[in-house]
């Protein structure tokens, strides 16, 4: 047997040891954290539930003797060791928060999938050159503090910490402080500088869209991630008295809204039809029956693989919200700006290769939804392995996938990340 051809077969055997059942429990497990009634999870960034959750995943681990990590903006990191130290790790991961009407595995499955690695490479008795990390990154959602991906973004230094620590929730929580309070709950986790290098990063998720279940084919090999603008528009008008004031006179900040919202929709019906254009979030105040809206923000979140595209319609959009509209002022932030990105060659050929020598279906494709390896391809070679969900539903608590597939997911992942960190008995 040729060397690769030994290294196979230990990779194939330690494959061998991933447990659908054991993972299957772990997903399970989490689940109870932030459980809404129905099968989805409301475990929002820095929240209760999330650090219950972190904590709960550290007391399995703990067996196990793996270093745990953290870094600054809460970011964990769970480390087997490899053979030689010096060398970076090649690390594995997602996210452990979820959208507040979330389901039990969009991020979630990411990190667990990583620890059914750790767990089978362990089983397996195998070891790898590099060591290997699983990582848990803070914030990805961005539901509760924007921006999403916050975690991975300020790690690979996208954006400083110190910018974002300021970010507020809808109840007036300041992130420092749910911060402060998320990193003094695992204290067994060891402080690490933001940023230590990777070797390469290969994430798993569900592919939250439907290509995979309607092609009947098990893993997604990720070619790379559609680029997003995220957007607060915000108009401010004057309150008045519902039964009283001419509709004439009325600085009405919610008809100035309807406005805008009706511009908005007539600009992106120009464009392609891929162009994904979502107001998802929409604040009226004082927001009572009997008086005239005195201010409106709402959010918008827009999508597309090509750069001069997601460059001039973002671009367009900034021009159209900023004036003035039925006497109303009209201003734009822009809380989020990522171009589309394509991920490391070898890597995408290295998940193709596992999926292949797994005998697992797969298909090529690109992501819509963004994930925290958007940031980590500015880092290291990165890539993503997709498995499919039901209907292609997310963020939904109906959100669903087959355990079997999981298990799949997994295995490729094993295969990926053991090849890229060289594997000896
Ligand atoms: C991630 O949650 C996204 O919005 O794409
Ligand atoms: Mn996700
Ligand atoms: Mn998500």
């Amino acid at each position: 047997m040729t060397g690769a051809e030994e290294d196979w077969t230990l990779i194939a055997r330690a494959c061998a040891k991933v447990s659908e059942s054991r993972l299957w429990r772990m997903h399970e497990e989490m689940a109870a954290f932030g459980a809404i009634p129905g099968p989805g999870v409301n475990r929002q960034a820095f929240s209760a539930e999330d650090i219950a959750a972190r904590r709960a995943m550290l007391a399995w681990l703990k067996p196990y003797g793996f270093e745990i990590f953290v870094d600054d903006i809460a970011n964990l990191f769970i480390r087997r060791a490899g053979r030689n130290p010096d060398l970076p790790p090649v690390t594995t991961g997602s996210h452990m928060d979820s959208q507040p009407r979330g389901g039990r595995f969009d991020g979630i499955y990411g990190v667990l999938a990583g620890i059914e690695v750790l767990f089978a490479l362990e089983d397996a008795g195998l070891a790898t050159e590099h060591p290997l990390e699983v990582v848990a990154w803070s914030n990805e959602e961005g539901s509760r503090f924007a921006p999403g991906a916050m975690g991975s973004m300020v790690y690979s230094g996208a954006r400083r910490l110190d910018e974002v620590l300021d970010s507020q929730d809808g109840d007036g929580v300041v992130l420092r402080d749910a911060l402060a309070a998320t990193l003094a709950a695992t204290p067994q986790a060891r402080p690490r500088a933001l940023g230590s290098p990777a070797a390469a990063y290969i994430e798993a998720h569900i592919e939250q869209g439907p290509l995979l279940e309607q092609q009947a084919t098990t893993i997604g090999v990720v070619t790379g991630i559609q680029g997003t603008r995220w957007f607060s528009v915000e108009l401010r008008g004057e309150s008045a008295h519902a039964g009283t004031t001419p509709l004439a006179v009325r600085r009405d900040a919610f008809q100035a809204a309807v406005a805008v919202v009706n511009e908005l929709n007539a600009l992106v019906a120009a464009e392609p039809e891929d162009l994904r254009f979502t107001i998802g979030r929409f604040d009226v105040g004082p927001n009572t029956p009997n008086s005239v809206a005195d201010r409106v923000s709402f959010s918008i979140d827009m999508r597309h693989p090509d750069a001069a595209l997601v460059r001039r319609v973002g671009d367009a959009i900034m021009r159209l919200c900023d004036g003035e509209r039925l006497g109303c002022r009209l201003s734009i932030v822009e809380n989020f700006n990522r171009p589309p990105c394509a991920f490391a060659p070898d890597i995408v050929d290295a998940v193709e290769a596992a999926a292949r020598l797994l005998g697992e279906s797969h298909l090529r494709l690109a992501s819509g939804a963004f994930h925290d390896a958007l940031f980590m391809n500015d880092i290291c070679p990165t890539g993503m392995i997709f498995v499919p969900c039901e209907r292609g539903i997310s963020h939904n608590p109906a959100e669903n996938a087959a355990p079997a597939d999981l298990a799949a997911g997994a295995r490729v992942l094993l295969a990926t990340l053991a090849g890229l960190a060289t594997t000896h008995a």
